[in-house]
């Protein structure tokens, strides 16, 4: 079996914040460890709304790669690089967009919602209206199995799989495919050949879903493959050609649930957030200032914590004593709003302690950073030439 990867992009929005971190870092940290992984700034998309600002792109970037490493993406781990360092992906988006119907792009949901949220701007572009198709370019270029995203790019994803599905039935065939697999399946020995058989002969014929899951077993055990003579199989049995583009799934990531400091989500545009590497003072200003239980206006009046930003924050950074504590407390007025703050200052500060090192470091040595988005694009781009030299040959575009 080949390692599944996984992929995602960011749009480079500049320094992130605490949601940020709760809602998508904490999980590609994670992730990192159990597959292997590549996460890009996807700069070329930020371009599809800011094509007026372009001044904004490249600090932005800088900033939140300095932000991915603070919080612990670990570039031995990772491959982590910027989209427009590796143009394969724009030859793909082009060679994609010839084979897109527009009504796909269209019906996409995010492209009228977008437009009407960003109404101020003209949005009625070329770029824009093929944003969906530039985000497919990325994770096909990739070959990548899975995509962490939150729950507004599940479309995305599901076009995505469209398109691959679309451009394997294309151009999946090669001259003489029909030979080739059967070569190919001769080379799964005696046993293994015969078994394969029946089963895609019950699969085309009958269309039982289980005769394909067997087959793929039996080729998944199969060793001695080459990855050309298995995507063959793989392809043959559905009686199509060779599955040159793999289809991806969302791999769904839980919306966050970092409040912001008024108790609504965590955002930028509320002006409510606690910035990753936001400095000590700050932290314990923003936080003593929080708005509290609205009810709770002297000291002796009781307070109800389900009324309070601060209880979430407790929720997060608190255990059960903590909480206890704050509830008792509260209610009875039996402590004081400034007390009761102070364990989620500590837990925050704590929480940030290890990223504002980590940053510091960075942020001294600009020279590390470009080294380590250089050889990641480096990295990525040997992946990327690899797919592209099948899919332009593929298309039959090869000059060799
Ligand atoms: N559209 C994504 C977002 O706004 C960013 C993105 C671009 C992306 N290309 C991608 C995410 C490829 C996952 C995979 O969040
Ligand atoms: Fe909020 Fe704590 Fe004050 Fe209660 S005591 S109102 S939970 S800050």
């Amino acid at each position: 079996m080949f390692a599944e990867k996984v992929l995602s992009g960011m749009r480079p929005t500049g320094r992130l914040h605490l949601g940020h971190y709760h809602g998508v870092l904490a999980n590609w940290i994670k992730l990192q460890h159990e597959y292997p992984c590549l996460f890009f700034v996807a700069d070329w998309h930020a371009l599809t709304t800011a094509y007026d600002e372009p001044g904004t792109i490249t600090q932005n970037t800088w900033d939140m790669v300095v932000d991915w490493l603070a919080a612990g993406v670990d570039p031995a781990q990772a491959t982590i690089f910027i989209q427009s360092r590796v143009p394969e992906h724009a030859e793909l988006h082009l060679l994609l967009s010839m084979m897109t119907p527009l009504s796909w792009l269209e019906r996409v949901p995010t492209y009228k919602d977008q437009q009407e949220k960003l109404s101020h701007k003209d949005l009625t572009t070329y770029g824009f209206l093929g944003y969906p198709l530039l985000q497919a370019a990325d994770i096909l270029i990739y070959r990548a199995d899975k995509v962490p995203v939150g729950d507004d790019q599940v479309p995305h994803i599901e076009f995505t799989r469209e398109i691959a599905r679309r451009f394997n039935h294309l151009y999946g065939r090669e001259a003489g495919f029909e030979e080739k697999a059967k070569e190919a399946v001769k080379k799964l020995g005696t046993k293994r050949a015969r078994l394969y058989e029946e089963l895609r002969i019950r699969y085309q014929e009958k269309g039982e879903a289980d005769a394909l899951e067997q087959a793929h077993a039996v080729l998944d055990e199969a060793q001695s493959l080459s990855h050309g003579d298995r995507e063959r199989l793989f392809g043959y049995l559905e009686g199509g050609g060779k599955m040159i583009l793999a289809e991806p799934g969302a791999l769904l990531t839980h919306a966050s649930r970092m409040p912001g400091l008024d108790g609504q989500k965590m955002s930028k545009s509320y002006g409510n957030t606690i910035a990753l590497r936001e400095d000590a003072a700050a932290v314990q200003k923003k936080i003593r200032t929080m708005q509290t239980d609205p009810q709770r206006v002297r000291r002796t009046d009781p307070g109800d914590p389900d009324k309070c930003p601060v209880w979430q924050f407790h929720q997060i950074y608190s255990n059960d004593a903590v909480r206890d504590w704050v509830q008792q407390g509260c209610r009875s007025a039996g402590i004081g709003c400034i007390e009761c703050k102070q364990p989620v200052i500590e837990g925050v500060l704590k929480e940030q302690e290890p990223m504002r090192e980590r940053a510091r470091m960075y942020a001294e040595d600009p020279q590390l950073v470009k080294s380590i988005i250089a050889d990641g694009c480096e990295k990525a781009r040997k992946l990327a030439t690899d797919t592209m030299r099948d899919v332009r040959e593929a298309i039959g575009l090869d000059y060799s």
